[in-house]
């Protein structure tokens, strides 16, 4: 095989590349032609955990604004009750995903009441800045019960309202693409967001015959205060600061909107939004040769430890 030396590849890299890039910029073409205006969600009922603030705030206005009822989650009673009022059809429930035996527990007392789902959003989760080295066990402990223990739970104990007749309904998990390319002073986020993939993809399988369709949509960079919000290695605060990646990231409004068509579409159990083609290539790019992805990682690492250094 003949190879191009200055960049250590083969003609067949190069052409394997050309290929998924055409198909790649297609594909999105394509979805952007089927771009379905978010559909009719009149009459229907969306679960959207996590949505008193950012992406989960802005699904359920959409939803509503789409005609949905909504229910949403999040730890705080006043700012549920605050959100709903500024929401139509907007239904609180106080739950904790830190804890699933309280989750699981949640689901015993509250799914019969709340009746048939034809949307579940697995959004709750919060993230992490510090090296691994810093970092209590607690917290890897926290992150690992929120982004996947709880979301077991959750699903677990609401598969039952999940609608299965007519258009059927959709399990959707809110991953990163830090959990697929990986993402320095946020391994344990990382390592959980990568869990989710294999987990509603798995789902998939079970819950096809049943017409549920199981998702995870991987995000790039969003407009939100998901780092401000971040947990700091020992716990005791916030990291209380935004990063100049999630300033230049998808506004929230347009992340929800391709969000809610994704889901609509249903044509795939897999979704990547991130702001930008560039941004998508340069996400997309790790798959196919993994030196990129290699280059990628050590590259922002040294951005992320000169953010960190300044936030402390
Ligand atoms: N923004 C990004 O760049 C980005 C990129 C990739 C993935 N994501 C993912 O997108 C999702 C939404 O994040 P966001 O950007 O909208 O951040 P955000 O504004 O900080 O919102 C996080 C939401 O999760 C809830 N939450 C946090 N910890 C919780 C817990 N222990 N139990 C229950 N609810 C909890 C919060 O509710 P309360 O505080 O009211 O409890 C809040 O509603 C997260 O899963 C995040 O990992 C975000």
């Amino acid at each position: 095989m003949e190879y191009l030396s200055l960049f250590s590849f083969s003609y067949l890299d190069l052409a394997l590349l050309l290929i998924a890039l055409t198909i790649f910029v297609l594909r999105r073409r394509s979805n952007d032609r089927l771009r379905v205006l978010n559909g009719d969600f009149r009459g229907k009922t969306v679960f959207v955990t996590g949505g008193t603030s950012g992406i989960g705030k802005e699904l359920a206005t959409r939803f509503s604004e789409l005609g949905a009822k909504v229910i949403i989650t999040g730890r705080d009673a006043n700012k549920l009750k605050d959100v709903c009022k500024t929401i139509n059809r907007c239904e609180g429930y106080v739950l904790d995903m830190e804890n699933p035996d309280n989750v699981e527990q949640w689901c015993e007392k509250n799914a019969k009441s709340i009746g048939k789902l034809d949307v579940l959003i697995h959004n709750a989760g919060i993230t992490m800045r510090e090296l691994l080295m810093n970092t209590e066990i607690g917290i890897g402990q926290k992150l690992m019960n929120v982004h996947f223990l709880s979301v077991f739970a959750l699903t677990k104990g609401l598969l039952k309202n999940m609608k299965t007749g007519g258009q059927g309904s959709v399990i959707c998990g809110v991953g990163s693409i830090a959990g697929i390319n990986g993402l320095g002073i946020r391994t344990m986020y990382s390592s959980m967001k990568g869990s989710m993939e294999g987990f509603f993809k798995s789902l998939a399988s079970e819950v096809k015959s049943d017409n549920i369709h199981s998702m995870v949509i991987h995000l790039g960079y969003i407009q939100t205060n998901v780092a401000k919000n971040a947990l700091v290695g020992d716990g005791s605060k916030t990291f209380g600061k935004t990063d100049p990646n999630i300033k230049k990231g998808l506004p929230v409004r347009e992340c929800a909107d391709r969000m809610i068509d994704s889901i609509v579409l249903r044509n795939s159990h897999e979704v990547w939004i991130c702001n930008g083609m560039m941004m998508n290539i340069k996400m997309f790019l790790p798959k196919l040769f993994p030196w990129i992805g290699d280059y990628n990682l050590y590259h922002d690492l040294k951005k992320q430890l000169s953010g960190l250094k300044e936030a402390k």
